[in-house]
């Protein structure tokens, strides 16, 4: 049976995430949900969609869809993925989940006693590239991790999209990029147990630059960076007992990486490349849904959960405040 999609959001990672169902064969985007009825008819002529709703709460009085993709601003994923839930409709909400952990926490609180999928939309967790490295390092082919390094930047020049920078969207590098490094770290080395935080911030408190020291229980330490002053390399380098894994840019897409051995020429890692890279996580959602799973086995609520105590410590640590907080 065709898998039906909904999109709540229609702004640029929307349209790539419709690219990718494209290239899925068992995958149909049916409903699209803007605030505007211009813009979700607009969107659905693009892809072929046949019911454009001009509300979010509208999308749900259109055909059966199997899941939504939530794709809006991080402000508005609490309230669009509880309307999700209460339609008893599986989700994929974009990242961050939530702005902060108590919001994280009440998502899971209702997707549990609702029994209904929910999965925060951590792409990098589902791609082939990151298959290979798990597989690699479970196998012992770098030893015993060390620590790691990773960073994300990019220059958010005056064409950037204004939620970047404004604190009622949720603004900053952390929650936007600087999650990616995270995420790495809490995957290799697990949750952190001490916290080190040194940000820039600019004059309405949003960090345009952070850079995070995480100390795990075995005292072993990872490096986060992120900014939107200058593209960065975008990469991850692995620190193992035997060997180091140096994952090139940008580490958080389907990427290639190395593996580095003393005195032994580097042993590199291809992978092709035929979408943006969200096709594997809708592919995922769409087997656990199918399958009557309520979680994912990979990014599960309560790897979000851990990652997102981990991102609200580090901004209070920093002092970056949103509104209402
Ligand atoms: N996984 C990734 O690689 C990736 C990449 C980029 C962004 N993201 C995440 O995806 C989310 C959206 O990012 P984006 O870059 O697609 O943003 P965007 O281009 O600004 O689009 C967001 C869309 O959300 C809707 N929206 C609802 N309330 C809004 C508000 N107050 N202000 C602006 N738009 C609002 C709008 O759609 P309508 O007008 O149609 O309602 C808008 O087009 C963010 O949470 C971000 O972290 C993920």
């Amino acid at each position: 049976m065709i898998f039906h999609w909904g999109i709540l959001g229609l702004g640029k990672i929307a349209r790539k995430f419709a690219e990718d169902l494209k290239t899925i064969e068992d995958a149909k985007l049916v409903a699209v949900g803007s605030r505007s009825q211009e813009r979700a008819t607009a969107f659905a002529a693009d892809f072929g969609t046949e019911y454009a709703a001009g509300s979010y709460e509208a999308l749900f009085n259109g055909p059966r869809v199997d899941a939504v993709y939530v794709a809006t601003p991080h402000v508005s994923h609490l309230e669009l993925v509880e309307l999700c839930l209460e339609n008893g409709v599986a989700v994929l909400c974009e990242k961050p989940l939530g702005l902060n952990y108590t919001q994280v926490e009440e998502m899971v609180g209702l997707a549990r006693e609702k029994q209904v999928f929910l999965m925060e939309a951590l792409w990098s967790r589902f791609t082939p590239t990151t298959a290979k490295v798990l597989e690699l390092i479970e196998a012992g082919t770098i030893g015993e991790i060390e620590g790691l390094r990773a960073d994300f930047g990019f220059r958010a020049g005056p064409g950037a999209a204004k939620r970047l920078f404004d604190p009622a969207l949720g603004g900053g590098s952390l929650l936007d990029i600087g999650i990616y490094p995270i995420w790495l770290n809490q995957l290799l080395l697990g949750e952190p147990e001490e916290i080190t935080v040194s940000a820039r911030l600019d004059e309405n408190g949003i960090d345009r630059e952070i850079h995070v020291s995480l100390r795990n229980r075995e005292g072993k330490l990872g490096h986060a960076f992120s900014t939107l002053y200058g593209r960065t390399k975008t990469e991850a380098l692995i620190h193992g007992t035997k060997a180091d894994l140096h994952w090139h840019t940008r580490f958080h897409e389907p990427s290639n990486f190395s593996i580095l051995r003393e005195d032994d020429s580097p042993e590199n890692y291809f992978f092709e490349r035929n979408a943006n890279g969200y096709n594997y996580e809708a592919k995922a959602v769409m087997a656990d849904v199918r399958a009557g799973r309520t979680e994912n086995a990979l990014w599960s609520l309560d790897d979000s959960l851990i990652l997102h105590r981990t991102l609200t410590k580090i901004r209070e640590l920093a002092g970056i405040r949103y509104p209402g907080e």
